[in-house]
């Protein structure tokens, strides 16, 4: 009896130990391939794409009860926020670099309840080593967070009639509405404060919360579902909505300007054979738009090398940010705008809001430009440049200060509560975000 339980126990240990030998040994092995391949293989070797997928790949016991829930929940989640086997190519995102650099520099993934069952399946110092080499190479600075250039490229003459227009307004059909309307260049580009969705012409309101206008030719597309690809073509559409600037067509409008003699002729030499048409007034509105860049808010000064721009304590804010995946999705040159994500991984956001904003065709998000249903609930990431200025928050506006803000972002982007300390720590962090620009009374 005691023989035979002594074979089972050899079996058994000689059978755990060739599982580890074979994990750790043979199994985890880094091809001669190009560093992309490389990078694929990497993450295939230890099992992200089980769970980071849109055809999760769930181990066997997927079907047991209690771990299986799990596990599937844990890739319903994993899913939502990035699907790593589609994204990981050679033309690799701004986004999921971010996302792989998190999860490579602070050794989360897999998730931990997976890595006791998957012994091994988390990067050794070797792969860690190549795929923070690859992310650096493809982003090309190290950082998530990137400074805004001190100036961009463009045509002085177009941005100075740009900026007239603008504030024209003849744009609107009632003469009462211009762009600096809703967007309030001295005050951080944005509506007013107490503003939770914007009023156009005749006192009629939107359903959006107004973005701001700075630094907003950064984006990836324009609009909360990135229905205008640039600005030039963003700016068609407020002056025709008939809840902002009129119900009225652009041949209306050009009719409009066109009685202005002077105006036409600057449009005439400013673009020879077009003159004053509809792609012309947005193409100089778009013109003006990219000088409304802010550099060097303090932060910027700080990753410039000035190491006293910013405090201890907006530092350490800056810190929880990367630790608690903020600078994912908030991540590049505005610590946003480059992808539309869901406002819902964990919870129901539309619940939870208040009874008294009624949920609309603006809440679908990008599905209400793309039509597709997994696109619900996904937005146009947010930059955060002057978020201190830009006050009430969220495509809906609903919260009015930015602990509140930073607070329902772990709740619903993340599943977790952050301390009090780390709040005010990365608030504190993105109140220096605030640059300069000549327009910006602060
Ligand atoms: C068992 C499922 C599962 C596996 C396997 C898994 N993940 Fe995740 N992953 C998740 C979940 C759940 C989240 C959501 C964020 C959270 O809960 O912290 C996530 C989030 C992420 C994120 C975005 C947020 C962040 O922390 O940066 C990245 C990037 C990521 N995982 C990378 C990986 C990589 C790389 C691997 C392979 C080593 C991996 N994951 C394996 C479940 C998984
Ligand atoms: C009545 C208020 C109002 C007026 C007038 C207005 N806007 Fe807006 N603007 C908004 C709102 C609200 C949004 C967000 C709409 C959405 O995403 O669906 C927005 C979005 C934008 C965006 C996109 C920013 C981003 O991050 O996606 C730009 C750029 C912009 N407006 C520029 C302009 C210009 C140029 C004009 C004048 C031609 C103008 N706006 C007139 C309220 C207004
Ligand atoms: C999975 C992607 C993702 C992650 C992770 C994430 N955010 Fe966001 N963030 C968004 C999206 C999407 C919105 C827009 C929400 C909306 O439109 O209602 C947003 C909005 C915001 C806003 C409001 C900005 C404005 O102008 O309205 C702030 C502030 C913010 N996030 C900070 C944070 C902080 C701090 C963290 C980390 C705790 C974080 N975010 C993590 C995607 C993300």
């Amino acid at each position: 009896m005691k023989k035979t339980l002594n074979i089972a126990l050899c079996i058994l240990l000689f059978v755990a130990a060739a599982i580890a030998v074979y994990r750790f040994g043979f199994r985890k092995s880094i091809p001669d391939a190009p560093v992309t391949q490389q990078v694929v293989s990497i993450l295939k070797q230890n099992d992200c794409f089980v769970c980071h997928s849109n055809n999760p790949k769930l181990p066997f016991y997927s079907s047991f009860p209690i771990i299986g829930p799990m596990i599937a929940e844990h890739a319903n989640h994993a899913v939502r926020f990035t699907d790593l086997e589609s994204k990981v190519n050679e033309n690799i995102d701004e986004v999921t670099l971010s996302m792989l650099d998190h999860a490579v520099s602070y050794g989360m993934m897999p998730t931990t309840e997976y890595r006791l069952i998957h012994w091994g399946t988390r990067f050794n110092r070797m792969e860690k080593s190549v795929i923070a080499g690859w992310i650096k190479e493809k982003r090309g600075y190290d950082e998530p967070v990137s400074v805004i250039p001190d100036c961009v490229e463009y045509d002085a003459a177009k941005a100075d009639l740009g900026e007239r227009l603008f504030n024209d307004p003849r744009i609107s059909l009632d003469g009462t509405i211009t762009c600096a309307t809703c967007h309030v260049l001295e005050e951080g580009g944005a509506d007013h404060a107490d503003e939770r969705v914007s009023e156009g012409i005749n006192s009629l309101k939107g359903g959006v919360n107004a973005p701001t206008v700075y630094n907003s030719g950064f984006n990836i597309r324009q609009f909360w579902n990135g229905r205008a690809e640039d600005l030039r073509e963003q700016a068609e559409g407020p002056a025709t909505n008939p809840v902002e600037m009129g119900d009225q067509t652009w041949d209306q409008i050009c009719d409009r300007l066109r009685e202005d003699k002077a105006l036409v002729e600057e449009f005439e030499s400013l673009y020879p054979g077009e003159g004053l048409t509809r792609m012309t007034v947005t193409g100089a509105i778009a013109e003006f738009e990219k000088t409304l860049i802010t550099p060097n808010c303090r932060f910027d000064l700080y990753l410039k090398g000035d190491k006293n721009a910013i405090n201890s304590e907006e530092l350490a804010g800056y810190e929880n940010f990367k630790k608690n995946a903020c600078a994912t999705c908030h991540t590049g040159v505005i610590l946003g705008g480059r992808s539309f994500e869901y406002l819902d991984i964990y919870g129901n956001y539309f619940d939870d809001r208040s009874k008294e904003i009624e949920y609309n065709s603006d809440d679908d998000g990008l599905k209400s430009f793309t039509g597709k249903d997994e696109d619900l609930h996904k937005f146009k990431v947010p930059g955060l440049r002057n978020v201190a200025l830009t006050a009430p928050y969220f495509h809906d506006g609903t919260f009015q200060t930015l602990d509140e803000s930073v607070k329902a972002m772990a709740q619903y982007e993340l599943g977790r509560e952050l301390t009090e300390n780390e709040v005010h720590s990365i608030v504190s962090f993105l109140n220096t975000l605030s640059g300069k620009n000549p327009h910006l009374t602060n």
